[in-house]
């Protein structure tokens, strides 16, 4: 990430067929690309990025000079006829603006969550988190934190002293709102060492104690949680299933899924002793509640 401002690039977007992406790749880096971006079958894509059609690659490569970014394409279209290409240019941005202008605040149940500038206007009523993203996932605006956010509220509400495990915590949003609405044990878990270290800041400046994050592996985490929380891609889950499945005592709520993936998910869930609840929606994204019974 670079923090200069308005520096000017060239991007080459190219969707090909995956198995002619290795060698476009270093075609492009023939070309002097800088920097290049792969989103396929063996990256996977965040929520937030187009993803590859199916069989397909995107690859983005950066370059400074737009003649080269063109000698690319035109070498690339000669070789994949099939191939969609498109330049633009690319602005880098002061990203510590741009979130400014990004982020949004959202009500959901007893929860606000916002950024910390909005400290003086966030409603008195509510119970407040102020989360600046930074490098890790979670501010609360995203379909699926949001709808994440809506089960912790409504469990924690019968379940006032639930423990609480969050699996691919990100900034630590929903860990952080199940110990403001009272969890006991909480324990925020994810992969990426800097969404980690920027959840311990993030849990620091809301001035929450209590919640252990860590880069530990489901293996590392001992005994089971009244409720256990993982909003991560569905394949990811589906991987997850058989480690994630013995930690829940009662609740699982499951996330980062798009509708027509919910079957797979539900059913990779199920093998393992967990009773379908019920599902909840925003868009094209899908919450799956689980029981333990
Ligand atoms: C969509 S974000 C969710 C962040 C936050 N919990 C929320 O609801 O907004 C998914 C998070 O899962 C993490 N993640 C992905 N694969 C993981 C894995 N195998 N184990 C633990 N965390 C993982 C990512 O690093 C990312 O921070």
């Amino acid at each position: 990430m670079c923090y200069c401002r308005d520096m000017a690039w060239y991007s080459l977007t190219v969707d090909l067929p995956e198995d002619d992406s290795e060698v476009a790749q270093s075609i492009l880096y023939d070309h002097g690309a800088s920097g290049l971006e792969v989103r396929d079958s063996q990256n996977q894509t965040v929520l937030s990025v187009r993803a590859p059609n199916k069989g397909e690659a995107i690859l983005i490569a950066y370059f400074e000079d737009k003649a080269d970014a063109s000698a690319a394409q035109d070498e690339l279209k000669e070789k994949y006829t099939a191939a969609r290409f498109a330049i633009e240019d690319v602005v880098e941005r002061d990203w510590s603006v741009e979130w400014r202008n990004q982020i949004k605040s959202v009500t959901v149940g007893r929860l606000w969550v916002g950024p910390p500038w909005e400290k003086p206007t966030a409603p008195k009523d509510k119970v407040c988190l102020f989360i600046e993203p930074k490098m890790a996932f979670g501010t609360g605006d995203h379909p699926t934190t949001s709808l994440c956010l809506g089960a912790v509220d409504e469990f924690m509400a019968a379940h006032p002293t639930a423990s609480v495990l969050d699996v691919g915590t990100g900034t630590g949003v929903l860990a952080f709102a199940a110990k403001k609405l009272g969890a006991t044990r909480c324990i925020g878990i994810d992969n990426d060492t800097t969404s980690v270290e920027l959840a311990k800041e993030c849990m620091q400046e809301n001035g929450l104690t209590g919640i252990e994050l860590s880069t530990k592996t489901l293996h590392g985490i001992d005994g089971t949680f009244d409720l256990v929380l993982a909003n991560i891609l569905a394949n990811t889950l589906i991987e997850l299933a058989p480690l994630i499945a013995p930690k829940v005592k009662q609740r699982l709520v499951l996330a980062g899924v798009l509708v027509p993936q919910a079957d797979d998910v539900k059913a990779a869930f199920a093998k393992h002793g967990l009773t379908h609840l019920r599902d909840a929606t925003i868009g094209e994204w899908i919450r799956i509640e689980f029981e333990r019974r």
